[in-house]
Parts: C-alpha cells; sequence; structure tokens
C-alpha cells in the first residue's frame, strides 16, 4: 500500500473499494475532508487512485491507496492483510466497486463481482473488524427494486447480481450483530453525469429519459454524501437509505429490506 503514512490513533481507518473514479472516488473526498484515514481500493486504474489520494492529502486529509482486483481470491485476502497490517485494524468497509456492463464481460462476471466477492470481502474483513465497525454497500434502486419495478435494457444481469449481492449480506446480519459489526445499504437512483447511465442511456435511452421524467436525478456529490453520512448515522444493522427515486419508494412494502429513510427526497410517495 502507498501513501501518507496515518496518526491511525485518532481517525478511522476506512476502506472504500472502487474508490479510484465515480461515486467511490468522491465518497474518499468526503470521509477524507471529515477526518479519516481512507484507503482508496482500485482494480487497474493506479495512477488514478494516486490522484483521489493526492487531492485528499493537499485538503489536509490522509489517504493510500491499495490496488487489488476484488474478484481475485488472493488479492482481496491481500487487500484486508495489508489494510490491518499497515493500520493495526479496518473501522469501516464501503463495498461500492461494483461491475458488469463492461464491455466484452463474461456471461458470470456480473455474479462473480456483484455477489461472491463482495460476500468474500466481508467473510475476510470481519474477523478483522472490532465492535462497533461498520460494512456499508452501496446499490441502485434498479438492482434493489429488481424484484418488483422494470429493469433497464442491458441491466439485467447487473441487477440480479447487485440483488443476489445483497441478499447474500443480509442473510449475514445475524452474524454481523453477534460480532457487534454495523450493516447498513445506501441505494441510489440512476445517478447523473456517471459512466453508468452514459451506457444505460446508449442501451436503453427510453429508461434513462423516464427516469429524468421523475425528477433531475441525484448528483454523484449527493449520493456520495449519503454513503459518507452512512458510515456513521445511527442505525439498525440491515437499515436502507435511499437517494432519489421517490416514485420507487411507494414499493418499499413489497421490497423485503427492513427499514428505510428518504436523505434527499421527498416524502415516499
Ligand atoms: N452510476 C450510477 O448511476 C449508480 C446509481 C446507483 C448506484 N450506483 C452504485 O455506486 C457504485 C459506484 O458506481 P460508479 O458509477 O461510481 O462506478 P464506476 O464509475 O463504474 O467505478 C467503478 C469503480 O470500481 C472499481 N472496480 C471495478 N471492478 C473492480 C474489481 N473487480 N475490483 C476492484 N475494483 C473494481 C473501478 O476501478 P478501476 O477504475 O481501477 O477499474 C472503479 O474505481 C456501484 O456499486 C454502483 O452500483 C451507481
Amino acid at each position: 500500500m502507498e501513501g501518507a503514512r496515518v496518526g491511525s490513533e485518532e481517525r478511522r481507518i476506512v476502506l472504500i473499494t472502487g474508490a479510484s473514479r465515480g461515486i467511490g472516488a468522491e465518497a474518499a473526498r468526503i470521509l477524507g475532508q471529515r477526518g479519516d484515514h481512507v484507503v482508496v481500493n482500485y482494480r487497474e486504474k493506479r495512477k488514478r487512485a494516486e490522484t483521489i489520494a493526492a487531492e485528499i492529502a493537499a485538503a489536509g486529509g490522509s489517504a493510500s491507496v491499495a490496488g487489488a482486483d476484488i474478484t481475485d481470491a488472493a488479492a482481496a485476502a491481500g487487500l484486508v492483510d495489508t489494510v490491518v497490517g499497515e493500520f493495526g485494524r479496518l473501522d469501516i468497509l464501503v463495498l461500492n466497486a461494483s461491475g458488469g456492463l463492461e464491455q466484452g464481460a463474461a456471461a458470470d462476471y456480473a455474479m462473480a463481482v456483484n455477489r461472491d466477492a463482495q460476500t468474500r470481502l466481508v467473510r475476510l474483513a470481519l474477523p478483522r473488524m472490532a465492535p462497533g465497525a461498520r460494512i456499508v454497500f452501496v446499490t441502485s434502486h434498479q438492482a434493489h427494486f429488481s424484484a418488483t419495478r422494470p429493469v433497464p435494457g442491458g441491466y439485467e444481469p447487473i441487477a440480479r447480481s447487485k440483488r443476489a449481492g445483497e441478499d447474500a449480506l443480509r442473510d449475514m446480519v445475524g452474524e454481523f450483530d453477534r460480532r457487534g459489526i454495523g450493516f447498513v445499504v445506501v441505494s441510489g437512483d440512476m445517478i447523473d453525469g456517471t459512466i453508468i447511465v452514459r451506457l444505460l442511456e446508449r442501451r436503453d435511452p427510453d429508461a434513462v429519459a423516464t427516469r429524468r421524467e421523475h425528477g433531475a436525478l441525484p448528483t454523484v456529490e449527493e449520493f456520495a454524501m449519503a454513503i459518507a453520512d452512512a458510515t456513521a448515522r445511527p442505525a439498525e444493522s440491515g437499515h436502507t437509505i435511499y437517494v432519489g427515486g421517490a416514485d420507487f419508494h411507494g414499493s418499499i412494502a413489497t421490497c423485503p429490506t427492513g427499514s428505510a429513510s428518504f436523505p434527499n427526497s421527498s416524502s415516499p410517495a
């Protein structure tokens, strides 16, 4: 792992998967500003990750980078070992990295990254996390509500696998509780200006246009702020925080997610 050493006694140690760009990078910036030491995980875009860490440091925060493809079991184990070896603990694990829309991705890749890699990383991290630590899982409304709402064309494997990942993690809530580890899900509507929405706009323009008709899409900053808040705000294990997409919220009664809140949206439909 590379980056500034940290006065780790005072700062929470936060690992954000897939923080080299987009929402993960913005969440890293916010948590860095709030005084955490942020470990910026990336898969291959090392320079981008280093730039994010440097920006955090330049703003007076503390950050380091740690490359690991979380679908690679050895790399995932190495990632957890590296963080705990370097800083002595892991206080917050933000499961942000996601995939499956990449061109040429194998048919089983979405499930490998969005379910299997998430649960494996959690199993690796759990024994290294002390009571009071927390896991935050990041998902989309299009995945979270996929059982009851239409899914944009081309996004089905991602929706299915992200929902499967969420369900597999929810199945572990008993163990999280026994260990005193918090677990919070943050679900967002399509987020304006992201690569994923640009890809969806090409594959299913109507689906994106329909979302826009319901009102402005949340911004990266709004979603990242909700993720950052989810690392600290009091919440029951399994709590879900929704960002944007008020029209989805009417589906909550039929969606097995436990409690819910609506941080940046008007009241539920
Ligand atoms: N974009 C949206 O509209 C939207 C809406 C709701 C929820 N979300 C959720 O928000 C999260 C972030 O989305 P985003 O749009 O910011 O994604 P993104 O721009 O596609 O960024 C993905 C990040 O994950 C990393 N990554 C991908 N595969 C990885 C792997 N196997 N191992 C480690 N890192 C990996 C990438 O690293 P490299 O650059 O190094 O490859 C990159 O940092 C996802 O969970 C997504 O489902 C997104």
